[in-house]
């Protein structure tokens, strides 16, 4: 199909103003054999921003998937050109991945501004690089379109599923309580990755994808398939012809990510049992969007949706059951059917979300539940603040009834806890400390750990889901209540309140927490406080705040210099300014 609209990239490839500059330009994509009558030929070029490698083995499958969605390029008339984004490894990268999700955005930024490229695919799978590369493409604006890379296929071992990071938090308090050896411990870790693809439970990385796809950004049913399926390279394929469409026609992310998309994504990651680390990536996308979240929309929109999936870590199963029950789109649709989401909005695929969602309802009860019979309720993030932070997320979905009941004992009502506080600088300190029989750890208590905010580790550490010490767990007590300035998994299911913000390093709250203080949480007023009069907390403040570890490359500091707080995303502050910025061509 022919067609007038003038591409970005002609202005390298078939610019008489600047007919020297075009044939530098040119000549160089000739080395593996591209001719200058393709690039000068109109179609757009079609950026595949790869985020396989061998150190990003959660993507690593997009480096295969990648020839299909060049297929795909080919038959709807684009030109396809793959480069490498930044790779981002959660489980590998120290001092922690988050730290590079700025990093990686900010490669995409300038790759996307400063080359001849149309529109561009984005290859997401491992938990950052999903929200990473839709920062960038919001801060450009050019057609983008997601391809999710997928899950793995389910673990199992002993007859038993075994998921992703759930598996191993679970293995870890067995090792502790002398149950299984490490030769045990390692085979459970193996046995949950069976195949290429991202965690196959709802941790991180299935719950960015299918918010990805609940914004808008992929093809309907992109998400869940597992990485292996055959659905998944056809998914790569269609997914390709369907970036030159948005070329064409000028489909950019600023007409699919609106106020009511985020909304949306908040309420179906509540339905899905979503990870807590989504909090800070929506928040991050929105902003690099320019839409404003609010702090109240959590609960506004999100706590009391139910929980409608049964995958692990909230319920049992993992991410090729989805698939098979109809993945995103289907719990989409019960949510659609209650009027919960705001779906008339734009999509990747040129329709409504509504119409994306028509006729998918799930067959598989079991996995995807009716609304009405959900398998728990308020499944959202609890927000809380106090003298301990002005913002923090708690997912009381997770809480399990014999956690509630023993401090329901205790404090007289379900929804108060107090607790004795036994405070950690860092996770170095937690490990030291942790089984020190002089620090009384019991029941009563709440551990605390700062230092791991984005400025303090830096870059923010999952560390908050802490195990008790070996001795309570061989007592039967596997969770204690949590608390700190850094995340924890998306796999776990720990009772944390996490993402506290601002961070200890930088003033906040935590930074005058002191062991054996009593700390107060109220489930019903939505607070958190140390329990400790103006004086103390004053003379504490005179004392100064912990201090953090020194950086160790240029990065970590550009990084810490230029971080905002976790409620606000933990996005690199001053580039939420930009949008847009790919109508702004680079000068010759
Ligand atoms: Fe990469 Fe879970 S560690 S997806
Ligand atoms: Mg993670």
């Amino acid at each position: 199909m022919t067609q007038n609209r003038r591409y970005r990239s002609q202005d390298w490839f078939d610019n008489p103003d600047h007919i020297d500059m075009t044939a530098l330009y040119l000549e160089r994509f000739m080395n593996y054999g591209i001719t200058p009558e393709e690039l000068r030929s109109g179609r757009p070029i079609i950026g595949i921003a790869q985020s396989g490698s061998d150190i990003s083995p959660c993507n690593r499958i997009h480096l295969e998937l990648a020839k299909r969605v060049r297929d795909g390029i080919r038959d709807a008339g684009g030109i396809a050109m793959e480069f490498p984004l930044h790779p981002i490894f959660e489980n590998c990268r120290r001092p922690t991945a988050a730290i590079d999700r700025n990093l990686a955005y900010m490669g995409l930024v300038e790759i996307l501004h400063g080359y001849p490229i149309d529109a561009v695919v984005l290859t997401t799978g491992c938990d950052k690089t999903t929200p990473a590369q839709i920062m960038a493409a919001a801060t450009v604006d050019i057609p983008s379109i997601v391809l999710s890379g997928g899950p793995m296929l389910d673990g199992w071992l002993d007859g038993e599923l075994v998921g992703s990071g759930s598996a191993i938090w679970k293995a870890r308090r067995r090792l502790a309580a002398g149950e299984i050896d490490n030769e045990k411990f390692l085979q459970i870790g193996a046995a949950s990755a069976p195949s290429a693809g991202h965690c196959n439970t709802m941790g991180t990385a299935s719950t960015m994808n299918a918010i990805a796809e609940a914004l808008g950004m992929s093809l309907t049913g992109c998400s869940a398939i597992p990485a292996p399926y055959r659905e998944r390279g056809q998914m790569a394929y269609e997914t390709g012809r369907r970036i030159v469409e948005m070329a064409k026609q000028d489909i950019r992310p600023s007409s699919i990510l609106s106020r009511e998309a985020f909304l949306d994504a908040i309420v179906v990651n509540a339905a899905i049992g979503g990870s807590t680390n989504a909090q800070q990536h929506i928040v991050a996308m929105a902003r690099h969007a320019g839409v404003e979240l609010r702090e109240s929309d959590w609960m506004e929109y999100g706590h009391d949706v139910p929980l409608l999936l049964n995958m692990q870590p909230s319920g049992k199963y993992l991410g090729e059951r989805f698939h098979r029950a109809g993945g995103v789109p289907a719990i989409m649709w019960e949510l659609e059917q209650q009027g919960k989401l705001r779906s008339k909005r734009a999509t990747v695929t040129g329709k409504t979300m509504a119409e994306n969602l028509q006729g998918r309802e799930s067959n598989d009860r079991e996995m995807i539940t009716p609304y009405d019979q959900p398998l728990k309720t308020k499944a959202g993030f609890f927000v809380l603040k106090g003298n301990l932070f002005d913002f923090a997320i708690m997912k009381t979905c997770v809480i399990s009834p014999d956690f509630r009941a023993r401090y329901l004992e205790r404090a007289g009502s379900e929804n108060v806890f107090e607790c004795r506080a036994v405070v950690f600088d860092g996770s170095t300190d937690y490990h030291n400390r942790i089984n020190d029989p002089s620090l009384n750890i019991d029941e009563n208590c709440i551990l605390v750990i700062r230092g791991a905010g984005p400025v303090g580790w830096p870059g923010s550490a999952e560390v908050v889901n802490m195990q008790p010490p070996d001795a309570l767990i061989k007592r039967g007590i596997l969770n204690l209540p949590t608390l700190g300035d850094g995340r924890q998994s998306g796999t776990s299911d720990s009772p944390s309140i996490l993402n506290a913000s601002p961070e200890s390093a930088v003033g906040g709250g935590l930074a005058y927490v002191r062991t054996g203080d009593t700390i107060r949480i109220d489930l019903n007023t939505g607070s958190c406080d140390m329990l400790i009069t103006e004086e103390v907390l004053a003379a504490r403040k005179a004392e100064g705040i912990p201090a953090v570890p020194a950086s160790q490359t240029p990065w970590q500091e550009i990084y810490r210099s230029t971080v905002g707080q976790m409620h606000d995303g933990a996005c690199m502050e001053l580039a939420v300014k930009y949008r847009g910025v790919a109508d702004n061509m680079p000068r010759h």
